[in-house]
């Protein structure tokens, strides 16, 4: 039998400290440390998350080992996220991988997050299918929308991206005109269960085929909110529900056209999402009646390694180190790097 391959992942690029150990494509642990710092400022500080960082990286590298039931001595590899991300935040877990992996005398793996939130898929114990090649890949956090085409592990194109905000970035706007904590999106997710999706219509933007822009749909929302407080100062207590559930049924109305065009386009009906909002209810759902009504095969992966963690970190780990594609020790993070870098 071949010699079981540990890696440990190490995930710090915005405000979750995260590390997870893998066995070969399975996850032994994964742990993940939100920073609750933030909520009270309406959005993550730089300077905090990386603070908060260095208090959390060693306890949260020392549980996924503990959970995991193995020693550090016995890892094959570290693996960690070199960006897109905070620069404070990334220096954090660029410069503990680096040194555990000098000491420890492993090899580093520089991973890009963007393409682990997309190889998160080839985690094995998940309910989700795995999915075969070519297939496209709806993007959706709160740094980056985009449409990929995945051709094989390390083999992506960027079929269509936003011009300005990305989506997660619309929930939480969208939450916080209407009062509600940072991040958003949960939030808006959990009201817009008990609304009603039609109650208000909002106006879709009109951009490129495979491109989004969120920014006109954002201030929609906010005129429209201004105007009936006007009118009724409790309008946001009365109609919670509804507001959430017509602001949901936009954004997601949005996010299937567009994976509507890139199946015209490329004739892909492997459909896979990935990134924090694809945690969210209502394009879960969706995704999985175009499975009947479309045809689409539809990946959507086990809510634990959608929002930003280590195993996606420490699996896209596995897959390079199959390859032996290590990083030198002199590697640097990048604040900046596209899927296809
Ligand atoms: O991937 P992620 O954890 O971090 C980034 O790399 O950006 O994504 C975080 C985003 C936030 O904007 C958050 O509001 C959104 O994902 N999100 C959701 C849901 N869960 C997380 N948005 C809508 N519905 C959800 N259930
Ligand atoms: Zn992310």
């Amino acid at each position: 039998m071949e010699k079981p391959v540990y890696i440990l992942g190490i995930e710090s690029s915005c405000d979750d400290t995260s590390a997870s150990v893998t066995c070969n494509s399975r996850v032994l642990s994964n742990v993940v440390a939100n920073q609750e710092v933030h909520s009270k400022y309406g959005g993550v500080v730089p300077e905090l998350a990386s603070r908060a960082h260095q208090q959390n990286i060693v306890p949260v590298v020392q549980q996924a080992l503990e959970q995991a039931k193995i020693t550090k001595e016995q890892l094959s590899a570290i693996a960690f996220t070199r960006g897109p991300g905070l620069m404070g935040s990334l220096l954090v877990g660029t410069s503990f991988a680096k040194s555990l992996a000098l000491g420890l005398q492993i090899p580093l793996i520089d991973v890009n997050h963007m393409q682990a939130h997309i190889l998160a898929h080839f985690i094995t114990d998940q309910e989700s299918k795995i999915p075969t090649f070519p297939f496209i890949c709806l993007t959706i956090s709160g740094g980056h929308t985009q449409i990929v085409k995945v051709s094989d592990y390390f083999k992506m194109e960027i079929l269509g991206e936003t011009i300005d905000d990305a989506v997660g970035e619309a929930f939480d706007k969208s939450a916080k005109i209407l009062g509600l904590q940072y991040p958003g999106g949960p939030l808006i997710d959990k009201y817009a269960k008990l609304g009603n999706p039609q109650a208000y219509k909002f106006t879709k933007p009109k951009v490129g085929d495979l491109d989004f822009s969120f920014s006109g749909l954002k201030t929609g929302i906010l005129y429209f909110v201004q105007k009936q407080v006007r009118i009724n100062p409790n309008f946001i207590e009365e109609n919670l529900n509804d507001i959430c559930a017509s602001i949901q049924y936009t954004i997601v109305e949005i996010l299937m056209d567009k994976l509507k065009n890139a199946v015209k386009q490329t004739g892909i009906k492997q459909i896979a999402i990935a990134g924090g909002v694809s945690a969210n209810s209502e394009i879960r759902s969706r995704l999985q009646l175009a499975e009947k009504h479309f045809g689409w095969t539809t990946y959507i992966p086990s809510f634990e390694f959608t929002t930003d963690n280590a195993a996606m970190i420490a699996v896209t780990g596995y897959l390079k180190y199959l390859n032996t594609n290590f990083a030198d020790v002199s590697v640097t993070a990048q604040a900046r790097l596209k899927v296809t870098d």
